[in-house]
């Protein structure tokens, strides 16, 4: 296998001042990349913040003999957003790889949470990955090269008692992912998804420390580097935890026709149910359009058409 290295590339990382980001950032710089270190700084629940902790990681990496710069804009702020993608420009001239991780939690029940906790989950971890993309996305286009990855999560793929803001968000970081790997496709921009196990300040308090021990945010980081080299795939769901990697997919059984007209009735629909879910016939689409083509397949088997 060869190296992994990243010589002569910049890569962004949000929210790098701590946990996986920061793990992400040294990896990037210890392999040659220029790295940008964005962290607004602030508590788990997204209140306070300043630049402190972007600018220790940066020193982190000075020491190691890397280069980067700090930057302590919220990934929400456009206007920040916006400087960060200047300043980089400024300093490195280019921006090759984007790590969107910058996160926060505001775990409730449903019943409890106001929308204001919905919304501010939803913009920081949904919003705050598609501004610094979009702000740097004519760059990629330009450059005919982007490596961008996304983090999602168990409770986005699965769910989690407490989090519907937070799953809502991390789930639809796939959606987005799933559309911009193709249009990015013809410029070599390709798009990725980490979802990562990590004992860090947003897990602690959840954990036994047996547990927070086993599951070190650095040894999600390598599954990472793959996410955004060179030959990294594109539109993978990369599952991570204590050195342990899986590929997480959404898939659909091949389902059944039911019929057309009169023949298709609740009780029609009721009387295929163990082959519309029979979980052997399961695909994975790469687009929309294959999930259109598997209705008309199961339409033309039908019918003989
Ligand atoms: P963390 O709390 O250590 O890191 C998140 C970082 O994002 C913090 O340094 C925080 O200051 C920064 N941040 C928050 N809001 C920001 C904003 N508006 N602008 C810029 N920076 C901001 O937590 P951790 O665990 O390292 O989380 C990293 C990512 O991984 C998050 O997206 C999280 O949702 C995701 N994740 C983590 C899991 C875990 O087991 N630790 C599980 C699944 C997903």
């Amino acid at each position: 296998m060869s190296e992994i290295r990243f010589d002569g590339k910049t890569a962004i990382v949000t929210g790098a001042g701590g946990g996986l980001g920061r793990c992400h950032a040294l990896e990037l710089a210890r392999r040659g990349a220029n790295v940008v270190v964005n962290d607004l700084g602030g508590s788990v629940d997204g209140s306070g913040g300043n630049s402190e902790a972007a600018e220790k990681v940066v020193e982190e990496i000075k020491a190691l003999g890397g280069k980067a710069i700090a930057n302590g804009s919220s990934v929400t702020d456009d206007k920040g957003v916006q400087k960060m993608i200047d300043d980089t420009m400024n300093e490195f001239g280019r921006i090759d790889i984007i790590i969107a991780n910058a996160g926060i939690l505001r775990d409730k029940s449903f019943t409890k949470m106001g929308m204001d906790d919905f919304e501010l989950v939803v913009d920081v971890h949904l919003m705050g990955s598609v501004k610094p993309i979009k702000a740097a996305w004519e760059i990629m286009k330009e450059q005919q090269y982007g490596r961008l990855v996304v983090t999602t999560s168990s409770t986005g793929l699965y769910g989690n008692f407490g989090q519907t803001n937070y799953g809502a968000a991390k789930l639809g970081l796939v959606g987005f992912m799933n559309s911009i790997k193709q249009e990015g496709a013809k410029y070599n921009i390709k798009c990725n998804a980490v979802c990562p196990v990590a004992a860090t300040r947003m897990t602690e308090s959840i954990m036994p420390p047996a547990m927070l021990e086993a599951l070190k945010p650095e040894y999600v980081t390598p599954g990472v580097m793959n996410l955004v080299k060179e030959d990294a795939p594109t539109g993978m769901v990369l599952s991570a935890a204590a050195g342990a990697f899986s590929m997480s997919q959404i898939r659909e059984t091949k389902g059944a026709f039911v019929g057309t007209g009169d023949a298709l009735t609740a009780e029609a629909v009721a009387a295929k149910w163990d082959q519309i879910t029979d979980d052997s016939t399961m695909t994975h689409f790469e687009q929309g359009g294959g999930h259109t083509g598997n209705f008309i397949n199961l339409i033309k088997e039908a019918t003989g058409g």
